[in-house]
């Protein structure tokens, strides 16, 4: 394995490497991924290999440009047309009728694959120079905290990929929003970093949204059937999580050495007048603002993780723009 930074040389190494059928972690703006060619079955066999994936959890397939789309994907149905115009490049997965090129690896033999167009350059210009579109989902360990950082992939998968291309930090911190355009109403089948509140804005309301508010619903959102992939345990820290509803840290009740993940103002506050029950907190945005709050996420919990607490308490955030995304990767990674 090999680091490289984010030269023009650089990227085009990286993107000739995935064409040779190599494995290559890169930042997006929302988590790094580990990618292959999507076309390329034992390439994309490498991938689930290296991360300990299930087959039947389907992988993203991603483009550097809307019309490679096409490519791989029915792209002309009702509502994508103007989703990609709008949001794209974005943090944001269409499920599509796939096209036959699309190896049954890819997509677990479903006639669906998910697409998605990255903002980050660095991922665009990997693409474009592999000259195919590439199949990539977070690059961890599965079921394990996704990386947000170069350092979280080497030490995750070091040893399984070819190369790890730096971009420094990614910019959104959770995966793209994952919406099923097969179903009237379109269907969310995770959410991420692009907030409902804004697809509704293109094309209308959605199924599958989670009432504002109750960090409970996350809940009600676990493993949709269509999405086999979206499992109740993921994204979790080895040490053990538990959760405390918004501004409710008198409701905490940690043992041992404990560390806090604090979200909330009031919660902040409350700790600094003295609740004093954790051996460490850590403040995810002193204000509540949940953009800096999702940034900053896993980097936090990889940190804590390596921190050698007993327990993690997390505090979940309020129901709206990124608010589930993140109430979804803290639900996941906790013990219930
Ligand atoms: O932000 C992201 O989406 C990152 C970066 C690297 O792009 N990728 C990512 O991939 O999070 P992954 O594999 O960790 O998550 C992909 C999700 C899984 O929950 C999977 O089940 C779902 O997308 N998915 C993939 N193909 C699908 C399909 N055809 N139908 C329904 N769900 C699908
Ligand atoms: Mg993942």
């Amino acid at each position: 394995m090999e680091i490289l930074g984010t030269s023009d040389a650089e990227l085009r190494r990286a993107g000739e490497c995935i064409a040779r059928g190599g494995l290559v972690a890169f930042p997006t703006e929302t988590v790094y991924g580990l990618g292959a060619d999507a076309f390329d079955p034992r390439a994309v066999a490498r991938i689930f290999e290296a991360k300990a994936r299930p087959s039947f959890d389907p992988l993203i397939v991603h483009v550097s440009s809307a019309g490679d789309a096409d490519r791989v994907a029915y792209t002309s149905g009702p509502g994508a047309g103007a989703l990609m115009a709008s949001l794209w490049p974005g943090p944001l997965t269409l499920v599509l009728p796939k096209r036959a090129a699309v190896p049954d690896i890819v997509t677990s033999g479903l006639g669906t694959v998910a697409l998605r167009l990255p903002a980050h350059s660095v991922a665009r210009a990997i693409i474009a120079y592999s000259g195919t579109a590439v199949a990539a989902p977070s690059a961890n360990p599965f079921g394990y905290l996704s990386p947000t950082l170069a350092e979280h992939v080497a030490r995750g998968l070091g040893g399984k990929v070819d190369l790890i291309v730096d971009g420094g930090p990614c910019a959104v911190g959770v995966e793209s929003t994952v919406l099923d355009m097969t179903v009237d109403p379109p269907r969310v089948l995770r959410p991420g970093g692009m907030p409902i509140e804004a697809i509704e804005a293109v094309i209308g309301p959605i199924a599958g949204r989670e009432p504002s508010g109750a960090a409970s619903a996350a809940r009600d959102l676990a493993m949709p059937a269509a999405s086999p992939g979206l499992l109740e345990s993921h994204y979790a820290p080895r040490t053990p999580l538990f959760l405390f509803e918004a501004g409710a840290i008198a409701d905490a009740r940690p043992t041992g050495r404990a560390a806090a993940l604090i979200l909330s103002p009031a919660s902040k506050a409350a700790l600094e007048a003295g609740a004093g029950r954790f051996a460490l907190a850590r403040y995810l945005s002193a204000t509540g603002d949940l953009v800096e709050a999702a940034a900053g996420l896993f980097a936090a919990l990889h940190e804590l993780d390596a921190g050698g607490f007993d327990e993690i308490w997390a505090e979940t955030a309020p129901g709206r723009g990124l608010g589930p995304a993140i109430n979804d990767r803290l639900f996941r990674a906790s013990r219930r």
